[in-house]
Order: structure tokens, then C-alpha cells, then sequence
């Protein structure tokens, strides 16, 4: 499996096999994708965007993908998630989890290629090198395999039960201090 960095223009050329991807992983109906191609456009505006794909090598398809950009204010998740913590641990933890962070937008991999190590090695690949203090997701606040993996590298709930402006399921918010652990060990 070889994992490749996409850089702004590969990842909009390639935003149809990831939201392919996406909705495989999600099992999302085609008709969420729409808005989430609007959303991914508008992260590939962020600073410090990282994009990743794993392509299997035998079909040269890509069978993952995953992104992360630097959070600031103005931005939708950064803003929601800075207050909500701040109501919760304070203005000082929000300030030292959210302001020098990476945030992890989407991982995910194709179900026939979950299981073996590609998520890993995709949120070390987001995480490795990075300048940020931390790097901060949200993910179903639910005992999934991403909130395991997420677990297994070091990030621990900065937020639970959290709902988003506009409702949906409950989340969880999950921090880690940079460099993740198990970065040294690939
Ligand atoms: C979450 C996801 C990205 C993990 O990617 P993956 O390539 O399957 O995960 P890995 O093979 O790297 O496994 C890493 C860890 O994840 C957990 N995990 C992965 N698949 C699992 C499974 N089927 N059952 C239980 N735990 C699992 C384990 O903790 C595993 O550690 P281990 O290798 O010690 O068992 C992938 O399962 C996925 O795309 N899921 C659907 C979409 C999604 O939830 N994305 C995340 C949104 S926040």
C-alpha cells in the first residue's frame, strides 16, 4: 500500500474517489455528498492543508484518504469546538488545546481495506512533522473502531456527548499533544 501526498491541486482533481470513498466508509447516502464536496472545497482553502491517499498498489486505486489543516479562528469547527471547551474546562484549556492545532478532518478507508493498518499509518502521516502543539478531531462519541485507533494513539476526550450546532448524533472531541504516540515507532 503506498501512501502518497495529494498537495492542494491533487486533492480537488481527486475529491470524487474520496467522496466515493466517504461514502463507502460512512455508508452515506448519495445524496450527503453533494455538501460534503461543498465542505471539502472549503477546507481546501485552509492553511497548512495535508492531504493523503493510500492507493493499492496491484489496481492503482485509491482505497483511502485522509486530510488535516490548521484550525484558526473564522473557521466553522474550530470556532464551535474553542467555545464549547471554554464552557466546559475554561478559556485556558480551550486556548491550549485549539490554539497551535492541527485539525484532523477525515480519515477514512475503503471497508474492503479496513483493518490493516492504513488508518494508522494515514493519522501518523497528518501528524508527523508537524509544527502545531496539538492535534484535535471529532469523531461518534461511540466505541467505533476510529475512537479506538484514536485511543491507541494518544488522544484522550477533550468533549463528550457533544452536538453540533444543528443537532445530529452526539460526538466525541478528542486532543493529543504533537508528536502522537507510536509516531517513532514507524
Ligand atoms: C476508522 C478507520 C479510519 C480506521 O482505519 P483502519 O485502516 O481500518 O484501521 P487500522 O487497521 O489502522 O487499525 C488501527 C486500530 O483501529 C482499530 N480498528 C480498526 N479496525 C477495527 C475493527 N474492525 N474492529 C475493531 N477495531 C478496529 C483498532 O484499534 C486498530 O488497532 P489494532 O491494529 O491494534 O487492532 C476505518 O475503520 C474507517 O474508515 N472507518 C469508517 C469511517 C470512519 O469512521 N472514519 C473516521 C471518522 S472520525
Amino acid at each position: 500500500m503506498n501512501i502518497t501526498e495529494l498537495g492542494r491541486p491533487g486533492f480537488l482533481a481527486n475529491l470524487q474517489e474520496q467522496l466515493a470513498i466517504y461514502g463507502a466508509a460512512m455508508d452515506a447516502s448519495p445524496g450527503d455528498l453533494p455538501s460534503r464536496q461543498v465542505i471539502m472545497e472549503r477546507h481546501a482553502g485552509n492553511p497548512g492543508l495535508r492531504a493523503l491517499a493510500a492507493i493499492d498498489e496491484p489496481s492503482q486505486q485509491m482505497v483511502a484518504f485522509a486530510y488535516c489543516f490548521r484550525g484558526a479562528p473564522g473557521q466553522w469547527w474550530h470556532d464551535v469546538v474553542w467555545s464549547a471547551i471554554a464552557t466546559a474546562a475554561g478559556v485556558e484549556a480551550a486556548r491550549i488545546w485549539l490554539d497551535d492545532a492541527v485539525e484532523i478532518a477525515e480519515v477514512h478507508v475503503h471497508p474492503d481495506f479496513q483493518a490493516r493498518g492504513i488508518g494508522r499509518r494515514l493519522v501518523l502521516g497528518l501528524t508527523a512533522e508537524r509544527s502545531e502543539r496539538t492535534a484535535v478531531l471529532s469523531t461518534r462519541d461511540a466505541d467505533s473502531p476510529a475512537r479506538r485507533l484514536y485511543r491507541q494513539l494518544g488522544f484522550s476526550d477533550l468533549l463528550t456527548a457533544f452536538v453540533f450546532p444543528g443537532g445530529g448524533p452526539p460526538y466525541a472531541v478528542m486532543g493529543a499533544q504533537l508528536p502522537l504516540e507510536g509516531a517513532s515507532a514507524t
